[in-house]
Parts: structure tokens; C-alpha cells; sequence
């Protein structure tokens, strides 16, 4: 069976106090209602990743970065490298994210290089691919995540594919209020699974989970989740509360 996995994307949010604070929270929830069957991940900003680290050590709650640079190391400044994000404690890394790709220019090629230094690294990877409303209009949003799909994780063996994460997110229900209807992300989570076992294998395909992301909260993730092809989410504005995360995880 599919690992169920609920990722928290905390994005530009949260100062010190703050994070520790929401870490411990969850962790405490998750101890009076513990959810043994799903892989529970938060990713705080970079310069927080240790302090939730050890705010949720001993618990069940995995951690992750928002990004990492395609470099290793060296002249860079302003980057965070794959191998100080394991240093620090954090198993995972998100990657391919639309508002990178909007705002800092990622390309597919950048989140491949990426992703090679995530696996150097020893990270997991949680890749992100999604539609704008632009494509998804012109019909185009089928072929526009093939491409994602073939451009960032094509080159990949079958034991790193293996370490990745897939988050479908349709850029236009990040943050908007606006979600996919469960079969909009159904037909779309079958088209991914089907393009991985193209790339890769079917064994691969119906090994990989495939999260939901855009503006998924309490009130939709049953019914999200409860679709075949849909192996939990990837949340953004609903992660920044202990209450109303830790309900989402309860919703498979
Ligand atoms: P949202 O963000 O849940 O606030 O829509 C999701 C994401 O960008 O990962």
C-alpha cells in the first residue's frame, strides 16, 4: 500500500517563538491522537528547520525544507545547500514549487539539478508540478505536467525515483481559496500515475504517492483523500495552525 503523507508548506511564515510553538503543538496532538498510518511532515523556513527539528525530535513529525540550491557548495550567497539541510536533521526537501518557478525563475532543468543534489544529500524529495489557469483554459494542463514530469524526474534510476514525492498543485488554488473538485484532482492524480509508470515502471507508479495541494483544508481533504489516486496533501495556509493541520491528518 501507498504511504498517506500530509506535508505542511509554511512558506514565508513564522519567526522563532512561533515555529517552536506550532511544532510542539502538533506534536503534542498527534501524541492524544496519533495518526500511525500517515507520514506527517512540516517544512519551516530555512533558518528554522534546526529549532523544529528539535522541537519535534522524539515524535512523529518529519521535517522539511522549502528548497535548496543545485550547488553543493561555494560563492553563492543567499543559498541554503542540500547537505546542511541533513545536517541540521531535515529528511525532506520541496522542490519544483509554482511560486518558485514564478517567482525565482525555476525552471524544470534547475529542479532537476536540484533534486540531484537532494539524493547526494541523502533528502527525500517532495516535487511539485501543476497547471496554471491559463493552461488548464487552453486544455493544455494534461501535456503541461507531462512535461514537469519528464524534464525534472526523467533522468532518474528507478531506486532514486523511489525517493520522490509527487504534489500535484494547480497554481490556480494555491492560496486562492479556489480547490480542485476531487474528481478534477482525481483525473489528473490517474494521469500522473500513468506518465510515471510510462517513464519509469508500473511497480514504480502505483508505489509513488501523489499529494493535493491548493488551498486544501479541514472542511475538503476527506473527500480529497478518499479518491484513489489521491495519497494525502500538500498544505500551505491550513499548516500554520496545530488545529486545523492536525485535523487534515485525521481525514483519511
Ligand atoms: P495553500 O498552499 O494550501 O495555501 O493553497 C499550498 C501550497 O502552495 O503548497
Amino acid at each position: 500500500m501507498r504511504k498517506h503523507i500530509v506535508a505542511g508548506n509554511w512558506k514565508l511564515n513564522k519567526n522563532l517563538a512561533e515555529a517552536q510553538d506550532l511544532a510542539r503543538s502538533l506534536t503534542s496532538l498527534l501524541a492524544d491522537q496519533p495518526a500511525p498510518n500517515v507520514t506527517v511532515i512540516v517544512g519551516p523556513p530555512a533558518v528554522l528547520l534546526h529549532p523544529v527539528v528539535e522541537a519535534t525530535s522524539g515524535g512523529p513529525v518529519q521535517v522539511a525544507a522549502q528548497n535548496c540550491s543545485e550547488h553543493k557548495s561555494g560563492a553563492y550567497t543567499g543559498e541554503t545547500a542540500a547537505s546542511m539541510i541533513q545536517s541540521v536533521g531535515a529528511g525532506y526537501v520541496i522542490l519544483g514549487h509554482s511560486e518558485r518557478r514564478q517567482y525565482y525563475g525555476e525552471t524544470n532543468a534547475t529542479v532537476a539539478d536540484k533534486i540531484d543534489r537532494a539524493f547526494e544529500f541523502g533528502l527525500q524529495v517532495i516535487f511539485c508540478c501543476g497547471e496554471t489557469l491559463e493552461e488548464r483554459k487552453a486544455e493544455r494542463h494534461f501535456e503541461v505536467v507531462k512535461t514537469q514530469l519528464i524534464e525534472a524526474l526523467g533522468h532518474l534510476s528507478n531506486t532514486d525515483i523511489a525517493r520522490v514525492v509527487v504534489a500535484y498543485e494547480p497554481v490556480w488554488a494555491i492560496g486562492t481559496g479556489e480547490t480542485a473538485s476531487p474528481a478534477q484532482a482525481q483525473e489528473m492524480h490517474a494521469h500522473l500515475r500513468s506518465e510515471l509508470a510510462a517513464q519509469f515502471n508500473q511497480d514504480i507508479a502505483n508505489a509513488t504517492s501523489i499529494l493535493y495541494g491548493g488551498s486544501c483544508k479541514a472542511a475538503n481533504a476527506q473527500e480529497l483523500f478518499a479518491c484513489p489516486d489521491i495519497d494525502g496533501g500538500l498544505i500551505g495556509g491550513a499548516s500554520l495552525n496545530a488545529n486545523d493541520f492536525h485535523a487534515i491528518i485525521q481525514s483519511f
